[in-house]
């Protein structure tokens, strides 16, 4: 049974979601699922926007089957050829043997990296900025390479307001039969789903974000239909805002996340004492995470949102636990910049995480930080509380600076 919806006229969402997948990329937990966005416009030519995975492949054909109702498919816009938006390509050409791929030059590279179909007399290969008309509808192309991959490009649909963005502003999580962000309690559904998928899966490309959202100034844009999540038609400057902040590496708010590594819990321990002193001083909304617990995006994300971290590890075979060291070596290769660090080691025959912690943290730009750090000897001795006070009196303190 198809499964569509008209989203505004002649331009219909045929995508579908997958609740069963357990990793997005195989890496990425996805307790909500994820939604594969693909759209149908029927004007006097018919256009679709992007593909959809493999996984969802037999219903989205049905879906694109259904809105086409006996005519045929004219183009099929190539935004992004990422496998979960570009593997049903060959399938649409099989069916729809006239169809004109539109594309720029390193789309069709890719296509012919992932297809061993040749397609080549079904490219259109289109400039920056050029235009194909379907009717009453117009699309523009606009390059967005980097945002995730070189050959991305968005699609902005003129009589409309339509910016189909590939990737940017997707979220992860299912969409529940209301497709529209303003339907549903994005706050409490989507909006930390949302700022993970960026961070870990755009965040890298902060730059080429800002470049792309400079094409858009004087665009007139008043719909956002994204690949992955829920559609923007209201309160654009939300989602907008959302962005330029992520992609500046700004943070969303003052705030203090705190993450460990901890063998027998005595890192665990310090690091408990000193959420309960910035407590004591007033601080909210304190978020504290076990890096051999908590799935690392859930951290990068909480990176992201907040102006403060606390790192605590034990030292590991001389240097970092390797853990840790996976986790802030991730951060330093999305950019992470722009954030006020504490850092606490611990160590009983070598000390070593704390140089490792700075070995990584030296490599993000415009960090700073805060407190002395502490190098714990096995467990911290009562004695040696005075540091630890010292140290939720420098967090607190800039956390409270104007
Ligand atoms: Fe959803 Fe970069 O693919």
């Amino acid at each position: 049974m198809y499964s569509i919806q008209e989203i505004t006229p002649q331009v219909f969402w045929v995508g579908g979601n997958d609740r069963r997948l357990e990793r997005f990329e195989n890496m990425f937990p996805l307790p909500n699922g994820v939604s594969y966005n693909s759209y149908l416009i029927t004007d006097e030519k018919t256009a679709l926007i992007d593909t959809v995975d493999t996984s969802i492949g037999a219903l989205y054909l049905e879906n694109v089957t259904h809105v086409l109702n006996g005519r045929k498919l004219d183009y099929l816009v190539i935004n992004h050829m990422e496998p979960d938006h570009c593997a049903n390509i060959e399938e649409i050409v099989r069916r729809y043997p006239n169809v004109q791929l539109v594309g720029n030059k390193k789309t069709f590279q890719f296509l012919e990296q992932y297809y061993s179909l040749n397609m080549s007399s079904n490219y259109l290969e289109i400039q920056e900025g050029q235009e194909l008309g379907l009717g009453k509808h117009t699309l523009r192309f606009y390059f967005a390479p980097m945002v995730h991959w070189p050959e991305v490009m968005f699609t902005y649909e003129i009589s409309q307001g339509i910016l189909f963005s590939a990737d940017a502003f997707g979220s992860f999580g299912a969409l529940s039969g209301n497709v529209f962000a303003d339907e549903i309690d994005f706050e409490n559904v989507f909006a930390d789903e949302s700022r993970r998928y960026y961070a870990n899966i755009v965040g890298r490309y902060g730059m080429q974000v800002q470049a792309a959202l400079k094409k858009f100034t004087d665009v007139n844009i008043r719909m956002i239909c994204s690949v992955h999540g829920p559609i923007w038609r209201k309160n654009l400057a939300y989602i907008l805002e959302k962005y330029d902040k992520w992609s500046r590496y700004l943070p969303e708010k003052k705030g203090v996340v705190l993450f460990y590594a901890s063998m027998y819990g005595n890192t665990e321990n310090v690091m408990n004492a000193l959420a309960n002193k910035l407590a004591k001083r007033g601080i909210q909304d304190i978020r504290l995470y076990d890096v051999s617990k908590t799935h690392p995006s859930y951290i990068i994300s909480d990176v992201w949102k907040y102006s403060h971290m606390v790192i605590g590890s034990p030292t590991y075979n001389m240097h970092l636990y390797f853990v840790m060291d996976a986790l802030l070596r991730e951060l330093s290769a999305l950019g992470l910049k722009n954030r006020k660090i504490s850092l606490i080691g611990n160590h009983t025959w070598s000390s070593g995480a704390i140089k490792g912690m700075h070995e990584i943290i030296d490599t993000m730009k415009n960090i700073e930080i805060v407190g002395a750090p502490l190098d714990v000897r096995s467990t911290l001795k009562p004695e040696r509380e005075p540091e630890l006070d010292a140290l939720a009196d420098a967090i607190y303190a800039s956390l409270t600076e104007a």
